[in-house]
């Protein structure tokens, strides 16, 4: 499928247009637009309690903006649940993994399979083989009969990925997913992202960890309290004024490189 409409300007693969999400009085997304071109990685920045989550979860559709619209390549996803949405290609990783801890990752990786294909435009290719080449593509294959429960978080990560992966995406949708590693396993896991991202898929990161995001995206969108702050080329972006402010006094700070201590911040979990 080849998305826009004849005439118009080049559809956006995905797109959020002035999209508005509020708890009550408080504005988490306010008059957010954001887009993504076909094969392109954006990275996400900002402080914790930003909106950052609550942005990809209007993205992929675990949220419904009160304002604005979420369009993938050109066609009006706004009301489309996540399951039609990740049969059109869009699939997420949660930013705390959340397997089946009884099932084995095997089975993890085929619910994903599964219910993101079936009866899908996208229904192409069968569950399984779908599965075993999603677990090859994180080099989780060697793992495929352990209960999900018993695996570290490296393998816990690259389990979520797997189960996006199965559905056939054409973009990600990764909520931090290097949080927590080591510096040694932040490396692996983004080794794999980049192979994932030369497989042609688009990425939409939100990251503190900033070395690894500048490995991978080709541009960065910082916001705060739910609005753009800027964005643009990654180390622009990163060394701005705007992005230094907002990060100074901030708990969770950005991440810059190798931890002294050896081990990473730990962005505190919200929402
Ligand atoms: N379901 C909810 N109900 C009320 N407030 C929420 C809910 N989800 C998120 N929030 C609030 O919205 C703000 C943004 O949250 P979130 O998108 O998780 O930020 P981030 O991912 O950037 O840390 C936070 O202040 C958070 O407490
Ligand atoms: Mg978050």
């Amino acid at each position: 499928m080849v998305g826009g409409q004849a005439g118009a300007d080049v559809a956006a693969f995905l797109e959020l247009e002035g999209v508005s999400k509020a708890y009550g009085a408080l504005r988490v997304i306010d008059d957010l637009s954001v887009r993504l071109d076909a094969g392109e990685a954006l990275g996400v920045v900002g402080p914790n309690g930003a909106g950052k989550t609550t942005m990809l979860q209007l993205a992929a559709g675990q949220l419904r903006p009160d304002a604005g619209r979420v369009r993938l390549e050109g066609r009006d996803v706004t009301d489309l649940p996540t399951r039609t949405r990740c049969q059109l290609g869009m699939a997420f990783t949660h930013q705390v993994p959340r397997p089946f801890v009884g099932m084995t990752v095997y089975e993890n990786v085929l619910v994903g399979a599964t219910f993101g294909r079936t009866g899908g435009v996208r229904g192409d290719g069968d569950p399984h083989q779908a599965s075993l080449a999603a677990m090859e593509a994180v080099e989780l294959a060697g793992r495929a009969n352990r209960l999900a429960g018993t695996l570290p978080l490296l393998e816990l990560k690259r389990l979520e990925l797997a189960r996006a992966l199965a559905t056939g995406p054409r973009v990600l949708l990764l909520d931090e997913i290097a949080g927590g590693l080591t510096e040694a396993e932040v490396h692996q896991l983004v080794a794999t992202i980049r192979r994932l991202r030369g497989a042609g898929v688009s990425i939409v990161w939100i990251e503190h960890i900033v070395h690894a995001l500048l490995s991978v995206v080709d541009r960065i969108v910082a916001i705060n309290f739910g609005r753009k702050l800027i964005e643009g080329d990654p180390r622009t972006v990163m060394a701005s004024p705007e992005v230094r402010d907002v990060y100074l006094g901030s708990e969770a700070g950005l991440q810059q490189g190798p931890p002294a201590t050896g081990s990473p911040v730990i962005p505190e979990e919200s929402g």
